[in-house]
C-alpha cells in the first residue's frame, strides 16, 4: 500500500481545538501550494538541502528575510487590501522608510547635499477626497533616493534623512517640494535575496520612484510611490510594483541659475474613512 501524506489528512490530525483557524486553513494551503510546486517541478533531494541552505543565510542576515517577502510578495498583499474602486493607487512600503524624518515648512525643500547628483525638480499637486474636496493640512512623508539611485540610512556615504521630509497641504490642499529625480537602482543585491535574482538571471533594478505616506483624519490612509515616464525600467520593476497611474511627466527647463531642472505634478485622491 502507498501512503501519501496530504496536507488535509496533516491537518486534520494535528488540529487541537484551542487551534487558530484561520491560521491553520492559511498554513495548510501554503503547504498545499508548495507540495504542488515540489512535484510539478520534480524537487530533487539536493535542491530541497539547497532551498534550506538559502533560507538558514537569509535568516542569519539583518532585513534579508522582510527584503525578499517585499520583492516577491508585499505587492500582492497591498493590491489585495486595498482593492478601491476610487482614489490613488495604492503602492508598496518596501523596507526602506525610516520614520521620524524633518517636518519641512513653505517653501519644503527636501534635505539635499548642494552637490546631489539628479536632476533638480519641483514636485506639486494637490490631495483631495474622492469627491474633489481639498484635504487641507494632510500630512506627506516623502522618501525618496537621489539621481545615484542611492538612500540616505541604506548608504553609508549618504546623510541621515537626506531625500526624506514630511510636508502637509495648505488650505487648498497644495503640496510643493524642491528636490531632485530619483534615478532607477538595484535593490539590496548583496545578500541571500541578490543570490536568487542573480541564479535566476535577472538585474534586481528598480525604476526610479519616490515613496509618499498620506494621511488626514477624514480620509484612509494611502502607501503609494510616483514613478517616471520614459523610465526603461517601468515595465521591468523586480518588484513588479510600478503602475501606469502612477507615472508623472516631467516638464524639462533649467532652474534660475542655469542647470538643468524640471517640474512635474500629481494629484493624489484619498478614500474616504469606512
Ligand atoms: C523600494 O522601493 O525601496 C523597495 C520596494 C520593495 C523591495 C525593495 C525595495
Ligand atoms: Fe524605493
Amino acid at each position: 500500500m502507498t501512503l501519501t501524506a496530504t496536507p488535509q489528512t496533516i491537518a486534520t490530525e494535528t488540529t487541537l481545538p484551542a487551534g487558530n483557524a484561520r491560521l491553520n486553513a492559511i498554513v495548510d494551503d501554503v503547504q498545499a501550494a508548495l507540495i504542488e510546486v515540489i512535484r510539478k517541478h520534480r524537487v530533487t533531494d539536493e535542491e530541497y538541502r539547497d532551498a534550506t541552505l538559502w533560507l538558514m543565510n537569509a535568516g542569519t542576515q539583518h532585513l534579508e528575510i522582510p527584503l525578499m517577502l517585499d520583492v516577491f510578495l508585499a505587492q500582492a498583499v497591498d493590491d489585495l487590501n486595498h482593492q478601491i474602486t476610487e482614489g490613488t493607487d495604492c503602492n508598496v512600503e518596501g523596507p526602506v522608510y525610516v520614520a521620524g524624518a524633518p517636518e519641512l515648512d513653505a517653501p519644503c525643500v527636501l534635505p539635499q547635499r548642494a552637490d546631489e547628483p539628479g536632476t533638480r525638480l519641483v514636485f506639486s499637486g494637490t490631495v483631495r477626497s474622492c469627491d474633489g474636496t481639498p484635504l487641507v493640512d494632510t500630512l506627506l512623508d516623502v522618501w525618496q533616493a537621489n539621481g545615484a539611485g542611492e538612500y540616505s540610512h541604506f548608504n553609508p556615504d549618504v546623510p541621515e534623512y537626506n531625500l526624506r521630509g514630511k510636508l502637509r497641504t495648505d488650505a487648498d490642499g497644495r503640496f510643493e517640494f524642491a528636490t531632485v529625480i530619483p534615478s532607477e537602482y538595484p535593490i539590496p543585491l548583496g545578500g541571500s535575496t541578490g543570490q536568487l535574482l542573480a541564479a535566476m538571471g535577472r538585474t534586481g533594478i528598480r525604476p526610479g520612484h519616490i515613496h509618499f505616506k498620506l494621511s488626514h483624519p477624514a480620509a484612509q490612509p494611502l502607501t503609494t510611490q510616483i514613478y517616471f515616464e520614459g523610465d526603461p525600467y517601468l515595465h521591468n520593476d523586480v518588484v513588479g510594483a510600478a503602475k501606469d497611474s502612477l507615472v508623472v511627466s516631467p516638464v524639462h527647463g533649467v532652474d534660475d541659475q542655469g542647470r538643468p531642472a524640471a517640474t512635474c505634478s500629481f494629484d493624489f485622491f484619498l478614500s474616504p474613512v469606512s
